[in-house]
């Protein structure tokens, strides 16, 4: 069932609470692909009752990002959603969530800021404020729909790393279950923004998974020095490959790595063309 409204949310959420139902929470911005169909099948499995939010937040773009043109199709969505066996698809209205005047006015004034130390980094140092959009966003969600479990894919760590971060400082009731990146038969992660690329371009998108898969491998043949690990990524870019980052760090705090080890995720973020595209890898066998 397609709701629009916060009141709307909660009395089916009452509903289901009473009969003792666990539910799952599942947040997009939609656009969904199996990246995103892959949380939902977890959640079918794991919750009596599983809610999918539909909400392109306008708190977490930054000025000159892609809000205007991020892809909308709530019809085909919906579809996807429910075929998959997805009980509600919240789609809200800026409005809904963050009042008439949204952002810019007494409408909406409280954001949930995450620590610096886990947003100054990575995706966080291009796209200041992004990081208190999203939290914002997902604590009001997780007040909306009060799920017992909560889905967030590792296709974005730094998020992933700080919504748990949040939920254990703020002692939200809520599990938040990490689900695996999915991939493109050719290893590209899978991403609403792979839909900008040309042709050309999609080819040259490899270049992610192909850096952080030879890293992997060379790991996994005992070099363990990020140094020397950094240093085999070189040879894999072009001329028309814009690397923002290319970072090992810790998978719990996002301490630097000197030296790789089974806690190190490597991360990486490419422009190319006008698409910044991120992927990661865990180099825990
Ligand atoms: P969105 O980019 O739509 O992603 C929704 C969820 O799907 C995120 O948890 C993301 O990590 C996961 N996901 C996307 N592509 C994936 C892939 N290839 N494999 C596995 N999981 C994938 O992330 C957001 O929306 C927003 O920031 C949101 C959390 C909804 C807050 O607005």
């Amino acid at each position: 069932m397609l709701l629009h409204t916060i009141a709307e949310v909660r009395a089916k959420i009452k509903e289901w609470k009473k009969e003792g139902l666990t539910v799952g929470l599942v947040p997009t911005m939609g656009a969904l692909h199996k990246g995103h169909l892959s949380l939902i099948k977890k959640s079918v499995e794991k919750c009596d009752k599983t809610v999918v939010s539909v909400f392109v937040n306008p708190i977490q773009f930054c000025p000159g990002e892609d809000y205007e043109k991020y892809p909308r199709t709530l019809d085909a969505d919906r579809k996807l959603a429910e075929d998959a066996g997805v009980d509600i698809v919240f789609a809200p209205t800026p409005t809904e969530m963050y009042g008439e005047g949204h952002i810019m006015s007494n409408d909406f004034l409280t954001y949930v800021i995450p620590p610096f130390f886990y947003v100054n980094k990575l995706c966080g140092k291009s796209r200041v404020g992004h990081f208190d959009g999203v939290c914002t966003v997902v604590n009001k969600l997780f007040n909306i729909v009060q799920p017992d479990y909560a889905f967030f894919g590792e296709k974005d760590r730094q998020q992933l790393i700080i919504i748990k971060k949040m939920v254990k400082d703020l002692s939200i009731p809520i599990e938040i279950v990490p689900c695996p990146i999915v991939r493109e038969d050719d290893g590209l992660a899978m991403s609403s923004r792979n839909k900008y690329l040309t042709p050309e371009q999609r080819k040259e998108a490899l270049v992610l998974k192909n850096i952080l898969f030879n890293i992997k491998t060379c790991y996994n043949s005992g070099i363990k020095d990020v140094e020397a690990l950094t240093e085999t990524a070189y040879s894999f870019l072009e001329s028309c490959h814009s690397l923002e980052y290319l970072e090992f760090r810790d998978k719990n705090d996002l301490e630097l790595k000197k030296v790789a080890d089974s806690d190190t995720i490597v991360f990486i973020a490419v422009k190319i063309g006008e698409v910044r595209l991120i992927d990661n890898i865990s180099l825990d066998n």
